[in-house]
């Protein structure tokens, strides 16, 4: 049911690729909401992903950007204001990947070149795309950004490798950011910590299977899934959570504030050996 919260608004989301990102959800749900929108991600994304047919299907223009060029990312402010016709007024930052992971290199044993890949891509192109809206001034006042974090940021979750430090640092541009563009142009910024969903991206972390089956048993309300978190995108990048900033915003079914489950503690008494 769509409630037209976004009823004349523009936005950009980043980082749909195929119909299991949380991204693409988001994009659909802005659209039935009343945005105009358009998407973006890394041009071998666009070739090899779904996003083509997503930006077909919600008649939008697709720009390619790699989200650790400021160039790029500048482009894409810069085009979508002129498809648009005006100012953003919210943005998705759903971007995240991890050599390290990808290469199965161990926490105690990365690669440091591939580290500061993981950092690039996955946290400090959050702030090369602020800069970059900020410095065209793209972003309209009452503006709402997010983006995606992840509970490993606060709490050492094994497998989840030096995504974990990214996240940190994803957080921690939000607070700084938020606070400068806050003070300057009233535009909020906030992360949103989704629990472990089976996406692409997902599905990269080593013992993926086991963290959500984990997660879900000690969460009172269960693992929130991608539509779920779509959601709460929408209601932040409505006027309804105007002053609502510099926060990261766990979107878990209450697994942040959860220390052991009775579901949990009986499949752990089931696997004592003694
Ligand atoms: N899936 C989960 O369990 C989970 C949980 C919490 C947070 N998140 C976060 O949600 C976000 C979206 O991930 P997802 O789970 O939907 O997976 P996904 O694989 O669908 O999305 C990741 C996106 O990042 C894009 N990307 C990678 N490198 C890029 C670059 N250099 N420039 C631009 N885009 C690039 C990919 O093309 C892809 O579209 C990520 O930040 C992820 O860390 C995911």
């Amino acid at each position: 049911m769509a409630y037209g919260l976004l009823k004349g608004k523009r936005g950009i989301i980043f980082g749909a690729l195929n119909d299991q990102s949380i991204a693409w959800k988001v994009a659909q749900k802005a659209v039935e909401e009343g945005a105009v929108i358009t998407l973006s991600n890394t041009a071998i994304a666009i070739r090899m992903g779904q996003v083509k047919e997503l930006g077909e299907q919600l008649n939008c223009e697709v720009i390619p950007a790699d989200a650790t060029s400021f160039e790029d990312l500048e482009e894409v402010f810069k085009r979508s204001q002129e498809v648009l016709g005006g100012k953003i007024d919210f943005v998705l930052h759903s971007i995240g990947m991890s050599p390290n992971v990808r290469k199965g290199r161990a926490y105690d044993d990365l690669d440091y070149g591939m580290l500061s890949k993981t950092l690039d891509i996955s946290a400090i192109s959050f702030h090369k795309m602020l800069q970059a809206a900020k410095k065209q001034d793209a972003i309209a006042e009452n503006g709402s950004i997010v983006a995606l974090s992840y509970m490993a940021a606060q709490r050492t979750m094994f497998g989840y490798n030096d995504m974990a430090d990214a996240k940190s640092l994803l957080e921690s541009i939000a607070r700084s950011f938020g606070y400068v563009y806050g003070r300057e142009k009233k535009v909020r910024i906030n992360t949103i910590s989704q629990s472990p969903t089976m996406t692409t991206a997902g599905s990269g972390v080593s013992g993926m299977d086991k963290l959500f089956d984990f997660a879900e048993r000690i969460s009172p309300l269960g693992n929130a899934s991608a539509e779920e978190c779509a959601d709460y995108c929408i209601v932040m990048f409505s006027d309804l959570t105007r002053k609502v900033t510099m926060q990261n915003l766990f979107h878990d079914g209450g697994f942040a504030s959860m220390g052991m489950s009775v579901e949990a503690m009986s499949v752990y008494e089931k696997g004592m050996t003694k």
